[in-house]
C-alpha cells in the first residue's frame, strides 16, 4: 500500500443515500482506507451532548474539538462494523448513530468554527494515501481536487426505510413518519447552511441509488475508478 500512488474518491450525499454501505464497500474492492467524514461530526456531538453543551454553542463547541481526542480506525471488532470511532480512547462506533445523535448532529455541523476545526484533520487523512471519503461536502470543500466525486442520492421515502431498518437492527423502535420528519429537518439544515451547504460538485457523476442494489452501485463506482491514473497504472502493472 505504501507503494501506491495516492488517490482519494468522495462520496456525498444525504443522510442514508447509502454512502456508508458504498463507500466499505469501495474501499474493500480497492484496498483502501475508509474515512467516513460523519464520524466524526457525530462523535464531537455526542462528546456535546454528553458535557450539557448547546448545539447552539459555537465557542464551547470549537472548544472540545481542542479538548478531545476523536479517531477514526480499521474496524478492530467483527460486529458489521466498518470502522472504529474513539473518543479518549473510549469506543462509540454505535453509540454516535443513536437518534439523539441524529437529532443534534446538523445544529451543530452548521458552525463555521466547528467546521474549520474539523477541516484540517480530514484534509490530513484525505491526503494520507489511498482514501475513499464518504460526507456532504468532501467533494465541493474538503477535497475539491479529489481523483473521482460521487454524489448518491435515493428518495426521502427509500432513505427513511433504510434509516428505519437500520435502526431495527440495534433495536431502535422508531416509526417511519419519524424518521423521515427528522430526516427532512437534517436534509433542510445541511443543504440549507451558508458554509459548504450539502450539493453535488460540479464535477460529481450523481448516481440515484433508487431501486439499485448496493453490488450494483459499488459495481459502477469501481468502473469509473479504473480512470484514475494511480489505479490505471496498478492494474496495467498487475496485469503484464
Ligand atoms: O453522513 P452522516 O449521516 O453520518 O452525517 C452526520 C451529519 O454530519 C450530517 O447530518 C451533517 C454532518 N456532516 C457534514 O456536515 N459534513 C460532512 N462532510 C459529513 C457530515
Amino acid at each position: 500500500m505504501e507503494n501506491r500512488d495516492r488517490f482519494v474518491i468522495a462520496i456525498d450525499g444525504p443522510a442514508a443515500s447509502g454512502k456508508s454501505t458504498v463507500a466499505a464497500e469501495v474501499a474493500d474492492q480497492l484496498d483502501a482506507l475508509l474515512f467516513d467524514t460523519g464520524a466524526i461530526y457525530r462523535a464531537l456531538t455526542l462528546v456535546a451532548l454528553g458535557r450539557g453543551v448547546s448545539p447552539d454553542d459555537e465557542a464551547q463547541l470549537a472548544e472540545l474539538i481542542d479538548i478531545v481526542d476523536i479517531s477514526v480506525s480499521s474496524p478492530s471488532v467483527a460486529d458489521r462494523r466498518t470502522y472504529d470511532v474513539y473518543i479518549d480512547g473510549e469506543d462509540v462506533t454505535w453509540t454516535i448513530r443513536d437518534p439523539a445523535v441524529d437529532k443534534a448532529v446538523s445544529r451543530i455541523s452548521a458552525h463555521e468554527k466547528v467546521r474549520q476545526g474539523l477541516l484540517e484533520l480530514q484534509r490530513k487523512i484525505g491526503s494520507s494515501g489511498q482514501v475513499i471519503m464518504p460526507g456532504r461536502d468532501v467533494g465541493t470543500v474538503v477535497m475539491p481536487d479529489a481523483d473521482l466525486k460521487i454524489w448518491l442520492d435515493a428518495s426521502i421515502d427509500e432513505r427513511a426505510r433504510r434509516r428505519q431498518a437500520e435502526l431495527a437492527q440495534r433495536d431502535i423502535v422508531i416509526t417511519l413518519d419519524e424518521v423521515r420528519k427528522e430526516m427532512r429537518e437534517r436534509d433542510n439544515y445541511d443543504s440549507g447552511r451558508a458554509l459548504a451547504p450539502m450539493e453535488p460538485a460540479e464535477d460529481a457523476v450523481v448516481i440515484d441509488t433508487d431501486g439499485r442494489s448496493i453490488e450494483d452501485i459499488v459495481a459502477q463506482i469501481v468502473q469509473l475508478a479504473t480512470l484514475i491514473p494511480a489505479i490505471a497504472d496498478e492494474e496495467g502493472s498487475t496485469a503484464s
